[in-house]
C-alpha cells in the first residue's frame, strides 16, 4: 500500500502534505507567521504596519468598484462620480472608503516612517527595509497625486496645473518634459487617460511588489522593537530568540485589536465627516474642472502641504522645485546620516531628542502654512521652518556623532 502511494504521489499526511510536496505552503507560513520570531516588547507604534496594508486592501477593494462605474474621460468624469455617489447601489459609501482610504494611508505612513525615527529602525542591518519603505512612499505620492485628477473637480484640475508646470523649470527639457508628461499642450483628456492608467494599473501594481519586497527584507533580517536590541543575540538551546514570541498567534491577537480600533475610527469617519471639513475632500473640487476659471486659492490635499509649503517658500521656480523634490528625497539618507551608536530614543541623549521634536513641529508647521493664502507672513515662516526641516537632516552627522547615549540593556526591557 505504502509503496503505491507513493507511486502515485498520494502522501499519508492528507491535503497539506499533498501541497506540501508540490509547493512550500507549511514552510512559507512558518517562516513569515507561526515561526516568525518578534520581539515581546512591541507597543502600539509597531501597529502601523499592518495598518497600512489594512487600507492598502481597502483601497485595492473599493478601486475595483469603483472603476467599474467612473468613466475615464474629460466630458464624463464629473459626472460618473456624481453619478457613482447618488444612483450606484452603496456607491457613496465605496468612494467615501476610497477618498477617507488615501488620508488615512498617509496618516498610517507617516506615523510608520516616524516610529523607525524613534526607534532607529532604519539603521543597520535594516537599510534596505527603510530604502524600500521610501519607494512604497514616491509610489504612494504618484498614486495619490494621479487619483486626484480623476474626479475631474475645479482642484484636480488646477492642482494637477500648478504641480505639472514645475517641471517647465527645468533648463532645456523643461517645456518638452511637460508636454510628455501631459500628452498635450495643456492638461486635456489625454492626462486624464493617462493617470487613469497609471493610478489603477501600474501603480497598485508596483505597490503591491513593493510591500511584498519590504516585507521579505524584514523577515530576513527580523523586526527592530522599542529598545532597539538585537533579539536574535540571545537565543535560546532551542534556536528561539529569547526575548521573541512567534508573530502568529501572540501578535496576531494583539493586531486584531489594533485593526478593529482602527476600523472604527475609519467608519466613524466614513459615515460622519467624509470631507472632513474640507482636509479629506476639498470643498473646490465639488465643481467641475473649468478651464477658464483658475480657483483662488490652490493648495493640495494635506499629506502633499508640507512640501508644498517648501516650494512656496521660495520666490525661485526651479529651485522652489529642487527644494521640495529634496525635501522629500531626504530621508532616504537617514541610515548613512545618523550617526548615532545607540538605535532607540530611549538611550539617545538631549540632542537627538530635541532635534526629533523640532522636526515634528517644522512638518506640522509647514504642513499647515501650505493650506495657507500666499501671504508675507506665511512666507517668512516657511522658510523659517524649512530650514528647521533640513537642519534636522543636513546636520544629523554632526548631532548624532556627539549626542550622548546612554547605555543600551543585553536584552529587551519587558513589564508584563
Ligand atoms: C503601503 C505601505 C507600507 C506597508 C503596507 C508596510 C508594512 C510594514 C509591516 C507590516 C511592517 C512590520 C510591522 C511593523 O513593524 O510595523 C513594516 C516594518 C517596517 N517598515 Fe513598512 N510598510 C509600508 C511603508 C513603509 C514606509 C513608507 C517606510 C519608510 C520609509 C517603511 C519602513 C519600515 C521599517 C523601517 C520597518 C521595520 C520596523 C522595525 O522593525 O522596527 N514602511 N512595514
Amino acid at each position: 500500500m505504502a509503496r503505491i502511494e507513493s507511486e502515485i504521489g498520494v502522501p499519508k499526511g492528507g491535503f497539506m502534505k499533498w501541497i506540501d510536496d508540490r509547493f512550500p505552503l507549511t514552510e512559507t507560513m512558518q517562516y513569515h507567521i507561526t515561526q516568525y520570531y518578534a520581539s515581546k516588547n512591541f507597543n502600539w507604534w509597531y501597529l502601523f504596519g499592518v495598518l497600512a496594508m489594512v487600507v492598502l486592501m481597502i483601497q485595492l477593494f473599493t478601486g475595483i468598484f469603483l472603476t467599474m462605474n467612473y468613466k475615464p474621460s474629460a466630458d464624463e468624469a464629473f459626472a460618473s462620480v456624481e453619478y457613482i455617489m447618488r444612483d450606484v447601489e452603496w456607491g457613496w459609501l465605496i468612494r467615501y472608503m476610497h477618498s477617507t482610504g488615501a488620508s488615512f494611508f498617509f496618516i498610517v505612513v507617516y506615523l510608520h516612517m516616524f516610529r523607525a525615527m524613534l526607534y532607529g529602525s532604519y539603521k543597520k542591518p535594516r537599510e534596505l527595509i527603510w530604502i524600500i519603505g521610501m519607494m512604497i512612499f514616491f509610489a504612494l505620492f504618484a498614486e495619490a497625486f494621479s487619483g486626484y485628477l480623476l474626479p475631474w473637480g475645479q482642484m484636480s484640475y488646477w492642482g494637477a496645473q500648478v504641480i505639472i508646470s514645475l517641471f517647465g523649470a527645468i533648463p532645456a527639457i523643461g517645456e518638452t518634459l511637460v508636454e510628455y508628461i501631459r500628452g498635450d499642450y495643456s492638461i486635456s483628456d489625454i492626462t486624464l487617460n493617462r493617470f487613469f492608467a497609471l493610478h489603477v494599473i501600474l501603480i497598485p501594481i508596483a505597490l503591491i511588489a513593493l510591500v511584498f519586497v519590504h516585507i521579505v527584507a524584514l523577515h530576513h533580517v527580523g523586526s527592530n522593537n522599542p529598545d532597539g536590541v538585537e533579539i536574535k543575540d540571545h537565543k535560546g538551546p532551542d534556536g528561539i530568540p529569547l526575548d521573541g514570541v512567534a508573530f502568529h498567534p501572540y501578535h496576531t491577537t494583539k493586531d486584531l485589536v489594533g485593526i478593529i480600533v482602527f476600523l472604527m475610527l475609519f467608519c466613524a469617519v466614513v459615515f460622519f465627516a467624509p470631507d472632513m471639513g474640507g482636509y479629506f475632500l476639498e470643498h473646490a473640487n465639488f465643481e467641475a474642472a473649468n478651464t477658464m476659471a483658475t480657483p483662488e486659492h490652490i493648495a493640495p490635499v494635506w499629506y502633499f502641504t508640507p512640501f508644498y509649503a517648501i516650494l512656496r517658500a521660495v520666490p525661485d521656480k526651479l529651485w522652489g522645485a529642487i527644494l521640495m523634490a529634496s525635501a522629500v528625497l531626504l530621508p532616504l539618507f537617514l541610515p548613512w546620516l545618523d550617526r548615532s551608536r545607540v538605535r532607540s530614543i530611549r538611550y539617545r541623549g538631549w540632542i537627538y531628542r530635541l532635534a526629533l521634536t523640532l522636526f515634528v513641529i517644522s512638518f506640522a508647521t509647514l504642513g499647515w502654512l501650505g493650506m495657507q493664502p500666499v501671504d508675507s507672513i506665511y512666507v517668512i515662516m516657511s522658510r523659517i521652518f524649512s530650514v528647521v526641516y533640513f537642519g534636522f537632516f543636513l546636520l544629523m552627522p554632526y548631532y548624532t556623532a556627539i549626542d550622548k547615549t546612554k547605555p543600551v540593556p543585553d536584552r529587551v526591557v519587558y513589564h508584563g
